[in-house]
């Protein structure tokens, strides 16, 4: 049609981005349009480096030869496979790998498309694991305050971010919040765990009784909450929470999205904390970010309640489309493949301390009220600018962006860092650098 405007390969205005202020951005993009490695190339030239791995999940570093190479071949061999009562070779043989680097236990491996997805398998499976047991007056979820756990209706209502909930509606019902464990009156510029708080757990407790312990399905936490702003878990709170759900019958499920696959320096934050759960979700650094994927890792107990009835019945009913996708288990597995090769599951460990002493360096900045690290994560928390929450950060970021070369992420009026595993010591100092010019002009 004549009179149709044409769109323009510049028009932004049809995309309506995800978690972004819109307008913004389309004021003045940040585009990005080639990576290799550490870094990001923008539109206009420019070699940024990333550190916040994408977003918490390019965990090998971008554009990797095996990864890369993996997806091509699978794309040209096997585009496609149904899921349901069908299956490919390769989704049996990434559970296998999958299953042999989760903790003890932890052996079956069901697959999704995102972090969200896995949150809501997860919590069907403990729901429908209650009720597979006889059990099934145990409905209720326990999240906890500023939780992230995705953006689905399970996801937001045992979440805890108040802008991610409010305009949504009721949510889920028989859903109740723990406290969260930020504290910087007690805990600022801890280095690694903070000490106090490990009573935080009880608050569990405290849920349980109000409700009645026996009507309690399962408890979803992150072992550090990472979107909320890296708020660590006080020394002993995890192990805390394993005692308590261990003496009511309470599933834990650890939402491991941002921890898994080598943020703190293990396999997953399980292994680093030494606490087991029942039920584990992960996506992100799964594929290095390159294939959406997620996977929920579910104990043997788990597994097998669901084992029973007459066999050629489905025992789950739940699944996607997409689950197992043949693109990225190939995806997946040239991950693994990576990773292993390079050490890089265990990369975060060696590099912790550098890490540690490099993010509490820039104490003492202008509005710096918190440094803190654990693993590969570290943050900056600022004092928000009075009557304009959020903006200060957001400042920082783009002036980081625009004027520095550096990729952060922010949340709130924190700053958050979590860079590719395959960083070096150069990078870390580039980052302090970079940072410590952004907060020194800010205002
Ligand atoms: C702990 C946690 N759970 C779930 C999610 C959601 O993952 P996705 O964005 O892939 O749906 C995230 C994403 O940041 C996350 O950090």
């Amino acid at each position: 049609m004549l009179d149709k405007p044409v769109s323009r390969p510049n028009d932004l205005s049809a995309y309506w981005m995800p978690f972004t202020a819109n307008r913004q951005f389309k004021r003045a993009p940040r585009m990005i349009t080639g990576a290799d490695g550490m870094h990001y190339v923008t539109d206009d030239g420019r070699q940024v480096l990333d550190g916040i791995a994408g977003l918490w999940c390019v965990n090998a570093g971008h554009n990797r030869p095996k990864i890369v190479e993996a997806i091509q071949t699978q794309a040209a061999t096997l585009d496609y496979a149904p899921s349901f009562q069908m299956a490919h070779p390769r989704a049996f043989e990434l559970a296998t790998r999958l299953a042999d680097l989760s903790p003890d236990g932890l052996d079956h491996v069901f697959f999704t498309n995102s972090g969200s997805e896995s949150v809501e398998t997860a919590l069907k499976m403990a729901l429908a694991y209650h009720r597979a047991k006889g059990d099934g007056g145990r409905f209720r979820l326990i999240g906890r305050e500023r939780g992230y756990h995705g953006v689905n209706f399970g996801g937001i209502s045992v979440g805890g971010i108040v802008a991610n909930r409010k305009m949504f509606g009721t949510l889920l019902t028989g859903v109740d919040h723990m406290r969260h464990t930020h504290d910087l009156s007690r805990n600022a510029f801890a280095r690694g765990e903070p000490e106090h708080g490990v009573e935080l757990a009880d608050d569990l407790l405290r849920i349980a009784q109000l409700h009645d312990p026996s009507t309690i399905a399962a408890v979803i936490v992150e072992p550090v909450a990472g979107s909320a702003g890296v708020l660590l878990p006080p020394k002993g709170y995890l192990k805390r929470l394993r005692e308590i759900c261990d003496e009511h019958g309470i599933l834990l499920i650890f939402d491991e999205v941002i921890t898994g696959y080598g943020r703190l320096g293990t396999n997953f934050g399980a292994d680093y904390f030494g606490v087991k759960p029942d039920l584990m979700t992960t996506a992100k650094g799964l594929t290095n970010g390159t294939v959406p994927m997620g996977a929920v890792f579910a104990a043997n107990h788990i597994h097998d309640a669901f084992m029973s009835g007459p066999d050629h019945m489905i025992e789950f009913f739940h699944g996607y489309t997409y689950s197992a996708h043949p693109l990225a288990c190939a995806a997946a597995l040239g991950t693994l493949d990576t990773y292993a090769e390079e050490g890089l599951l265990s990369r975060g460990a060696e590099m912790a301390d550098y890490w540690a002493d490099a993010i509490h360096s820039l104490k003492g900045l202008p509005h710096v009220i918190d440094t803190r690290n654990l693993g590969l994560i570290g943050a900056v928390e600022l004092e928000p600018i009075a009557g304009a929450p959020t903006k200060r950060a957001f400042s920082a970021f783009l002036d980081a962006y625009h004027n520095h070369d550096l990729l952060i992420r922010t949340t709130g009026d924190i700053i958050a860092f979590s860079p590719p595993l395959i960083i070096e010591k150069e990078h870390v100092d580039q980052i302090v650098d970079r940072m410590t010019k952004v907060l020194t002009a800010l205002d």
